[in-house]
């Protein structure tokens, strides 16, 4: 099935985990994908595999933005799809405490608000113009779990990642008429680098799937493949939807 032929789609944070699953599915359906990720040499490795383009973005950076989606539409003159994945979290590399607010240290809020909250909101800034112009698109946003359900000590990571889950609220009612569709993902404990040093902590890796019903974490393609369906016409009337893709962790 080639549902992305001839489309364009910018996934950030596309060097790795499930935005690299993504990137992969969408090119294997006809997608010509830009992997846009900080991490440029590990974006390079990812588009050279699957013939797409690479363009290292801190995407907390407007500017940075700006030059992301000019880069995509380059011969073209389309963006169909923008997968808003990139972000920062619980990783041994990131760069920002994740803690409960009283532990939590000003530059920290400001970094992970501004990745994870801001970036999302400023790549749809720059990428709506462009679907409105062609005449439609879809954005998909990867939150978390934790954007709809309380778990400890990771507030600032929560309060973007509820800021994600707002926004696709309001972009689906703003520009729904305008043949835009603008979905979210909130996936649970997923077995990518921003979590595996907790996973394979035994102190911790049991713990990050007590709660999850289907007892085990899920694999990076297991969301990849639920945001490429959102972002496919096979959801053409799947517009602010919010889908845990959590082994049922977030009914318990
Ligand atoms: N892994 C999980 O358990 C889990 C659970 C819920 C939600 N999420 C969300 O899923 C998404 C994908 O995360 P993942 O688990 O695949 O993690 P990951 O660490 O494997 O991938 C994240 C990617 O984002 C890139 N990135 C980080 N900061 C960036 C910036 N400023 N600009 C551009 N790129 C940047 C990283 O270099 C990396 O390639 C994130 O939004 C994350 O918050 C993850």
């Amino acid at each position: 099935m080639q549902r992305f032929q001839d489309k364009v789609i910018v996934v950030t944070g596309g060097a790795s985990g499930m935005g690299a699953a993504a990137c992969r599915l969408f090119a294997a359906e006809g997608g010509k994908v830009v992997v846009a990720d900080i991490d440029g040499d590990l974006a390079l490795k990812v588009a050279k595999e699957i013939g797409g383009r690479a363009f290292r973005i801190d995407v907390a950076k407007e500017a940075e933005i700006r030059d992301l989606v000019a880069f995509a539409i380059e011969g073209t003159g389309r963006l169909d799809v923008l997968f808003n994945n990139a972000a920062v979290g619980h990783s041994a590399t990131g760069r920002y405490k994740m803690a409960s607010i009283v532990d939590t240290p000003e530059d920290a809020w400001e970094g992970i608000v501004a990745i994870n909250m801001k970036g999302v909101a400023f790549g749809c800034k720059h990428a709506i113009p462009v679907m409105v112009a062609q005449g439609g698109g879809a954005i998909v946003n990867n939150a978390s779990i934790q954007a709809i359900k309380g778990i400890l000590g990771a507030d600032a990571y929560t309060c973007a990642k509820g800021g994600v889950v707002s926004l696709t609220r309001s972009l689906a009612v703003d520009w729904g008429a305008k043949n835009i569709r603008v979905n979210c993902i909130c996936p649970g404990p997923i077995a990518t680098p921003m979590i595996q040093a907790l996973l394979d902590d035994p102190a911790t890796g049991p713990g990050m799937y007590a709660d999850v019903p289907m007892a085990r974490v899920g694999q990076p393609e297991e969301v990849a493949r639920v945001a490429v369906f959102l972002a496919s016409n096979d959801a053409s009337y799947v517009n602010g939807a919010i889908v845990p893709v959590d082994g049922g962790m977030s009914v318990r």
